[in-house]
């Protein structure tokens, strides 16, 4: 039984180092625990996202040019599964891989980031507290996608389901929530940066760079959504102007 989980989880490891080692931007070390837990899984790709950096995740101490670590190098991040984890870069020539290395770094020390950390759950129960969560700083939200193009190509590409806006209004089919009622969940951000990871789209969504591509014998059921993060980010720059439904009482939408 030991014997078996210890196959499967070299398994999982390297299919997702397999995952991540196609262009990678920079390596990240890591401790097997992080990747085990699947918080690397969660982290990874919300990062790329963002930035459309990706990076190789190398395992077993091997060092790369951004090292997550239980020994107190770097900053400390975040605690949880009976460890304080840090982060450090590598100290290096310089050069591009250590810019994205850092940049990473200060995404994970973000708001955005330790919010991102804080979300990870493992059945249904939050794993991580962010290391200084006492120092919660409001900022002011600032997309950087263009809202004009985001409601062309929410229309184009999210208007088959959602009603998006005044744009097409009594178009939308019925199993899916309108952009004004998912507006006015207080997470609505978060469900729209990973959107491409909450069904049903994943099954029909490809987002250069960041997702894998579809499995050849599960073909698409409809003719797919193709976007970049780029215009993801336009997306999100329209939808943060979509007035949100006022619904007099909570709305309840499944997770
Ligand atoms: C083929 C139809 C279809 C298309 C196209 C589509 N969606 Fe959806 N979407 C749905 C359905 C159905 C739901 C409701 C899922 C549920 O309640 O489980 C949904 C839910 C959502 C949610 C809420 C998810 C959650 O877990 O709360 C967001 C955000 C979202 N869609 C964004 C988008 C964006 C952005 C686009 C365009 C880039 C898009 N959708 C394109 C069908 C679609």
């Amino acid at each position: 039984m030991l014997r078996f989980s210890i196959v499967m989880i070299f398994a999982a490891i390297c299919t997702l180092q397999q995952a991540m080692a196609q262009e990678k931007d920079f390596t990240l070390s890591s401790p097997d625990v992080l990747v085990e837990s699947g918080f690397l899984k969660f982290l990874l790709p919300r990062f790329s996202l963002k930035t459309g950096v990706k990076i190789e995740v190398q395992l077993g101490g091997k060092a790369g040019q951004a090292v997550f670590n239980i020994k107190g190098r770097g900053q400390p991040v975040m605690q949880g599964l009976g460890h304080v984890f840090y982060i450090s870069v590598a100290n290096g020539a310089g050069g591009p891989r250590y810019e994205k290395a850092q940049r990473f770094v200060t995404w994970l020390l973000s708001e955005v980031g330790k919010r991102t950390i804080t979300q990870f759950t493992a059945d249904d129960t939050q794993v991580f507290v962010s290391a200084k969560s006492t120092a919660v700083e409001q900022t002011a939200v600032i997309f950087e996608g263009n809202p004009t193009q985001g409601g062309v190509l929410a229309l184009a590409n999210c208007g088959r389901c959602h009603v998006i806006g005044k744009a097409n209004r009594m178009k939308g089919i019925g199993s899916s929530p309108s952009f004004a009622v998912l507006r006015s969940l207080y997470d609505w951000q978060e469900r729209f940066e990973t959107f491409y990871l909450r069904p049903p789209h994943p099954a029909i969504t490809q987002i250069e760079g960041v997702t894998d591509p579809f499995d050849p014998s599960r073909p698409p059921a409809i003719y797919p959504l193709f976007l970049t993060s780029e215009e993801v980010a336009d997306i999100l720059a329209y939808v943060s102007e979509v007035k949100p439904a006022d619904l007099g009482a909570e709305l309840i939408v499944h997770q």
